[in-house]
C-alpha cells in the first residue's frame, strides 16, 4: 500500500494516483503531430506551421479579445473539421487511451460530437464504431476501461439530434450517455427536451455542458435539472453564484465536472475558476477535476490538470483524493466496478489527513 504521507512530490503523488475521467472530448484529445499527420493524409491545410505551433496559434487568437467560448470553440474548429474518414476517429480513441494509460487514468468517459462527424462526411454508425473499436483497443492493449457519450451541439438542430438517438438503436451498447455542447445558444435546454425525453426513454445516461460565466448559466443550469433531468452537469461552477441552486444540485445529488484549467490561456479568470471548485467542494457537490479538451488547449493531460490546479488553489492531498473518488462516485458503471475503483482509490490514499475543505 502506498502511504500518500511518504515524500513523494505532489507531482509524483498525482502521478501514482488512480486517476477516472469524466469530461473529455475526443476532438480535443488530438496530440498535435496525429493532428498533421491526419490533416496531411485527408490533404487539409492547417493554420499552424509545425505541431509546435498549434499551441502558439491558440494563444494568440485568445489574445485578440474574442469572447472566451467563442474563441476556444473556434479553434477547435480547425483541429476537428481534419477528421474525415472513421479511421480518424479511430486513431485518435486509440492514441488518447493510450495516453491515458501513461497518465495512470483507471477509467473514462469520452464524448464525441455525430454531428460534427456526419458534417465531414463520416456516417454517424462509422463514427460511433470506430470509437468503440478504437476503445476495445484501449482495453486490452493499455488496460483502460472508457465508455462513450454522445453529444449534442447546442447550436445545431435538435431534430436532428432526435433522428440521431433513434439510430443508435443499433448502436445502444457502444453508446452511455448523452450530453449537448458547442456554443451556448440562449435558452438551449427547452430545444432539447424531446431529445432528452426520448434519450431517457432508453435509458441514456444524461449530461450536458453549462460552460462558465455564460450569459444566463444560472437559468440554465436550472433548466438541464428540471427540463431535461440530467444526472450531471459539465463545467455548471456558476452553482456556485445562486444558493438556490446549489440547494437543488445538492438535494438531487447532481454531479459537476469541472475543468480547472479550461482556458488557462486566457485566464484573467483561472484563480476564480480554481476558488469555484474548492468552495463547490467545500459545499459538499460531487465535483471532479477533469481535462475537457487536453491536447491542444494548454490544460495538458490529466495528471498535469490536477497537478496544476492543487498547486495553484492550493489543494491538499486529501482534496484530491476527495475530487476522485467524486468522478468514481459520479461515473455510469455498475457497482462492482465502482467499488473496485473506490478500493483501489482507498488503498493508495489510506489513512491521509483531512481534505483542507471540510465535507459538506
Ligand atoms: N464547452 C462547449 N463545447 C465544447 C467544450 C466545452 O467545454 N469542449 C469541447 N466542445
Ligand atoms: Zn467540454
Amino acid at each position: 500500500m502506498l502511504d500518500i504521507r511518504s515524500d513523494l512530490s505532489n507531482r509524483d503523488f498525482v502521478a501514482a494516483l488512480p486517476k477516472v475521467e469524466l469530461h473529455v472530448h475526443i476532438e480535443g484529445a488530438i496530440e498535435p503531430v496525429t493532428l498533421f499527420e491526419i490533416a496531411d493524409r485527408n490533404k487539409i491545410e492547417l493554420p499552424y506551421d509545425s505541431p509546435e505551433g498549434v499551441l502558439a496559434y491558440q494563444s494568440d487568437r485568445r489574445g485578440a479579445g474574442r469572447e472566451n467560448l467563442v474563441s476556444f470553440l473556434e479553434c477547435l474548429d480547425i483541429s476537428r473539421d481534419a477528421l474525415r474518414t472513421p479511421d480518424d476517429y479511430r486513431t485518435i480513441t486509440v492514441e488518447f487511451l493510450s495516453r491515458c494509460g501513461r497518465e495512470g487514468v483507471r477509467y473514462v468517459e469520452v464524448m464525441f460530437d455525430p454531428q460534427q462527424a456526419i458534417r465531414q462526411g463520416v456516417s454517424f454508425g462509422d463514427c460511433v464504431d470506430a470509437i468503440a473499436d478504437g476503445r476495445r483497443v484501449g482495453w486490452r492493449d493499455f488496460g483502460v476501461r472508457s465508455q462513450a457519450i454522445m453529444c449534442f451541439q447546442r447550436d445545431h438542430d435538435p431534430e436532428q439530434a432526435s433522428r440521431l438517438i433513434e439510430a443508435a438503436d443499433t448502436h445502444r451498447d457502444d453508446i452511455v450517455g448523452i450530453g449537448l455542447d458547442n456554443f451556448e445558444t440562449p435558452g438551449f435546454p427547452a430545444m432539447f427536451r424531446a431529445a432528452y425525453d426520448q434519450a431517457r426513454q432508453r435509458e441514456y445516461r444524461l449530461t450536458s455542458h453549462c460552460d462558465v460565466n455564460q450569459p444566463d448559466s444560472a437559468d440554465h443550469i436550472r433548466a438541464c435539472i428540471e427540463v431535461l433531468r440530467v444526472e450531471r452537469i459539465d463545467h455548471g461552477l456558476n452553482v456556485i453564484d445562486d444558493p438556490a441552486l446549489l440547494d437543488l444540485v445538492l438535494e438531487r445529488d447532481i454531479a459537476l465536472t469541472g475543468c480547472p484549467t479550461y482556458y488557462t490561456g486566457q485566464a484573467s479568470s483561472a484563480e476564480i475558476r480554481l476558488e469555484m471548485h474548492r468552495s463547490l467542494l467545500a459545499a459538499g457537490a460531487c465535483i471532479s477535476l477533469n481535462t475537457d479538451d487536453p491536447a491542444q488547449f494548454g490544460s495538458g493531460w490529466l495528471s498535469n490538470t490536477i497537478w496544476s490546479a492543487m498547486e495553484a488553489a492550493p489543494f491538499t492531498r486529501a482534496d484530491i483524493v476527495r475530487f476522485t473518488q467524486n468522478a468514481i462516485d459520479a461515473a455510469w458503471i455498475d457497482e462492482a466496478h465502482r467499488r473496485e475503483l473506490t478500493t483501489e482509490l482507498r488503498a493508495f490514499s489510506g489513512g491521509y489527513g483531512e481534505a483542507s475543505v471540510p465535507a459538506g
